[in-house]
C-alpha cells in the first residue's frame, strides 16, 4: 500500500501514520521527522532547513523532493508506505506520480484527516515530543506520560517543538490552506481521497482510517 497522510498542523497525522503503519506493515515516512533528525545531528541537511523549520515555512522543494526519493527508495519501502507531510503542494505531489511511475506504481488512498481548526490548535499547544525519537508524540492533557517530562516508549527527554509557538502555528495554518490543500483537489480528480473525521478518540480514528481503505483487510 502506497498512502499519502494529509491534514493541517496538528491533526493527528504522525500519531495515526505511527499506529497505521504497524497495522499495515508499512513504513511511515515523515518529512518533517526526517529534517528533526537531520537538525539534532547536526547534519548539512539539518543546518540548511533549521531556521526554515523554526519560522514554520516551506523548505525547498528540490531540498524536499530529493530528501523524499532518498527515503522511498530504501529497500523497506519498496513494497509500500505511509507518507506523512509530504506532498505539500502540487509541485511536490506532480514529483511523488513521476517519481513512483518511474518504478510502475501509484498511490492506493490519500487519507485527508479533518479536524476543526480550535481543536488543532489546542492538539499543537499541548504537544510534547520525546528527544531522542521524534516518532514518539505525547499531549498533557490527551497522551499525557506516565512520568511528565519523559518518553514512555525509550525514556528520552520531551520537550515543546520550536514551531508549536502560537505565531508559529498560525503562519504554518495560513501555509497548509495556501499550499497544501490544493493536493486535495488534485488527487480528488484522480479517485484517491478518503475523508476521515478526525475528531475522537485515536484508536477509533485509527479504525475509520483502516475500515475506509481499499485493501486494508487483506494487509
Ligand atoms: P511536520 O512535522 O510535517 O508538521 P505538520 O504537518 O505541521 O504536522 P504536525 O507534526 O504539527 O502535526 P501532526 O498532524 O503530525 O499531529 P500529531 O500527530 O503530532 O513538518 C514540520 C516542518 O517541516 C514544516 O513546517 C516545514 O518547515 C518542514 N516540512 C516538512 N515536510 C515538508 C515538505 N513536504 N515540504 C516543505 N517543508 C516541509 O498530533 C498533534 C498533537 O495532538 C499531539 O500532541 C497528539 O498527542 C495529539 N493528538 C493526536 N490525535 C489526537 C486525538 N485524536 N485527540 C486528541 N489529541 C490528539
Amino acid at each position: 500500500m502506497r498512502i499519502v497522510l494529509v491534514g493541517p498542523p496538528g491533526a493527528g497525522k504522525g500519531t495515526q501514520a505511527a499506529l497505521l503503519a504497524e497495522r499495515l506493515g508499512i513504513p511511515h515516512v515523515s518529512t518533517g521527522n526526517l529534517f528533526r533528525d537531520n537538525i539534532s545531528q547536526g547534519t548539512e541537511l539539518g543546518r540548511e532547513v533549521q531556521q526554515i523549520l523554526r519560522e514554520g515555512g516551506l523548505v525547498p522543494d528540490e531540498v524536499t523532493i530529493a530528501m523524499a526519493a532518498d527515503r522511498l527508495a530504501q529497500p523497506d519501502a519498496g513494497d509500500g508506505f505511509l507518507l506523512d507531510g509530504f506532498p505539500r503542494n502540487i509541485a511536490q505531489a506532480q514529483a511523488l506520480d513521476e517519481l513512483l511511475g518511474e518504478g510502475g506504481h501509484k498511490l492506493t488512498a490519500v487519507l485527508d484527516l479533518e479536524v476543526p481548526e480550535d481543536e488543532v490548535v489546542k492538539r499543537i499547544a499541548g504537544r510534547r515530543m520525546c528527544r531522542k525519537n521524534s516518532g514518539h508524540v505525547f499531549h498533557v492533557e490527551y497522551a499525557p506520560p506516565a512520568v511528565p517530562g519523559v518518553c514512555d516508549v525509550c525514556g528520552g527527554e520531551l520537550y515543546q517543538r520550536d514551531d508549536d509557538q502560537e505565531d508559529t502555528v498560525r503562519h504554518r495554518l495560513e501555509l497548509y490552506h495556501q499550499e497544501t490543500e490544493p493536493i486535495i483537489g488534485y488527487y480528488r480528480e484522480q479517485g484517491l481521497v478518503v475523508t476521515i473525521a478526525a475528531l475522537g478518540p485515536v484508536p477509533e480514528i485509527t479504525q475509520r482510517a483502516l475500515a475506509a481503505l481499499p485493501e486494508a483487510d487483506a494487509a
